[in-house]
């Protein structure tokens, strides 16, 4: 039988299809629409140190092609998360990765500690939140994603991936997080974008600045990942308006080892389960090892 296990680092999913963080909150929500076992792995919902009530409303706002989000990583802090969420999301049964989010070195070290003895496998150490007024806010830093992947690299032996913001020093922060203990990268989180409120004439969110997600950046992240598949050794993640099995299959052409659903959740709940389907039968008959032959195939002559 056709197999679509794929390695990420010292990891093997079952498939190459996940939730991608903050949009699957911890699994056990979407459990009543269809079972989440089938996924190749779920990002939990960011956590941070403390917790956090997140930004003030509005937070989503729906442009064509996209959504708008700026939820400003609300959530009940990692002792509650550890506590109460991570037991159940181990029963789900597939592959569970924690993303932490930090305004310090640090603070990543401390929570990649708090993980250690959970039911965590992987930690998506999120650098990339353009929510929070952290340093992820204004794009991609080389220095402060070496500095956070050394920090939680010293305070746990979980797999570590990196998610990069699309937008300033991608490629310098994506071999400073490879050189610093990496085992992936996760390619991107959300664009830096805004809207209008026409009847005020004002900025639509508080902080001005939102997430763009959606269809409408699939072309842009794919470039990202066409772009850095050559210059890492890691595997890619993709993460970007990933919604159908063809999406999947052009990054996985451009290089990506999986990829991670996100907006896709929201309009289609049976988006990720369809997913994995149709590359179930695009693999059987034009890649029976189940991608390892057209992996990178856009980058060859
Ligand atoms: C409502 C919402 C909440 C999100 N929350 C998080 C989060 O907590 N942590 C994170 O790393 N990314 C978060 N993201 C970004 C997604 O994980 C994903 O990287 C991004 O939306 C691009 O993928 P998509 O186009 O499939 O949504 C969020 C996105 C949305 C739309």
């Amino acid at each position: 039988m056709l197999s679509l296990e794929v390695q990420i680092g010292s990891l093997r999913l079952k498939n190459p299809v996940m939730a991608a963080a903050g949009t699957f909150g911890f699994a056990t929500e979407f459990a009543e629409v269809f079972d989440p076992s089938i996924l190749g792995a779920i990002c939990a919902k960011t956590v941070t140190l403390k917790p956090r009530t997140g930004n003030p409303p509005p937070r989503l706002w729906e442009t064509p092609c996209g959504l708008l989000n700026s939820i400003g990583l609300e959530n009940p802090g990692i002792e509650a998360v550890v506590r109460e969420e991570l037991p159940k999301m181990g029963r789900v049964g597939t592959v569970v990765v924690a993303s932490v989010w930090g305004e310090k070195p640090e603070e990543y070290g401390a929570m990649a500690e708090a993980l250690e003895n959970t039911e965590v496998e992987a930690i998506e150490l999120n650098v990339s939140c353009p929510n929070v007024p952290g340093k992820g806010f204004v794009g991609a830093q080389a220095d402060f994603t070496a500095d956070v992947v050394r920090a939680a690299r010293e305070s746990t032996t979980k797999p570590l991936w990196v998610k990069l913001a699309p937008e300033g020093e991608m490629v310098a922060a994506a071999l400073a997080a490879q050189r610093a203990g990496a085992e992936a990268l996760c390619i991107a989180n959300t664009f830096r974008a805004m809207a209008i409120d026409i009847p005020t004439g004002k900025p639509v969110f508080a902080n001005v600045v939102a997430g763009l997600s959606g269809p409408a950046i699939k072309p842009l992240v794919l470039r990202w990942i066409y772009e850095l598949f050559p210059k890492v050794e890691i595997p890619l993640v993709a993460s970007g308006g990933i919604t159908t099995w063809q999406d999947a299959v052009e990054f996985i052409m451009a290089g990506a080892h999986a990829v991670q659903v996100g907006t896709g959740n929201f309009a289609d709940p049976f988006c990720m389960p369809h997913m994995i389907k149709g590359l179930e039968r695009f693999m059987e008959e034009r890649d029976p090892s189940g991608g390892e032959v057209i992996r990178g195939c856009a980058h060859r002559r």
